[in-house]
């Protein structure tokens, strides 16, 4: 049994825990679709104020949709489009206060005020990029993206 329950105490504590379970439930697996769907897991259950958490693979440079927590959501995002395809092609942290304000953004809930979109990066390769939602605006600060970021690598690292 998995049994990670992370108390969301300080955001670093909280990161750091989330690092050390999501390393323990990746290690020995490469497999890169089952290390998604824990990640996805293990970040909606442990993040507050989250609407959705997921991911969205790199599939012959088209974005296409992951494991995930949450509603269904868009299918397929080009590169450059919306948050998810702007961080893929510039292969850049999207942070983003209020996805009203980001021109393109793709709306999959209307519930969705605020997203972080991390890319992830194996040998130079963008893989594919983890995308959180959050319907508070302002919900991702640079903590989270930090956090993140590092979720990323280690799965990155794992597949
Ligand atoms: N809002 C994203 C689309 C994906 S959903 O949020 C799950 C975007 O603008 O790329």
């Amino acid at each position: 049994m998995y049994d990670f329950k992370i108390e969301p105490t300080d955001t670093k504590m909280m990161y750091r825990d989330l690092a050390s379970a999501l390393e323990a439930l990746v290690a020995g697996e490469s497999d890169w679709v089952a290390n998604m769907a824990n990640a996805a897991a293990l970040i909606f259950e442990t993040l507050p104020d989250l609407n959705w958490a997921g991911f969205y693979r790199n599939v012959g440079g088209e974005l296409v949709l992951g494991p995930f927590q949450g509603r269904p959501a868009c299918i397929r995002i080009a590169f450059g489009s919306g948050v998810c395809g702007v961080a893929a092609q510039n292969r850049k942290v999207q942070r983003v206060e209020d996805v009203s304000a980001f021109p393109g953004h793709i709306a999959c809930d209307s519930a969705s005020s605020s997203e972080l979109v991390v890319p992830i990066i194996r040998d130079d390769v963008l893989i594919g990029v983890l995308d959180l939602d959050s319907p508070k605006i302002g919900r991702f600060t640079n903590e989270d993206e930090t956090g993140c970021v590092r979720l990323g690598e280690i799965l990155a690292r794992a597949s």
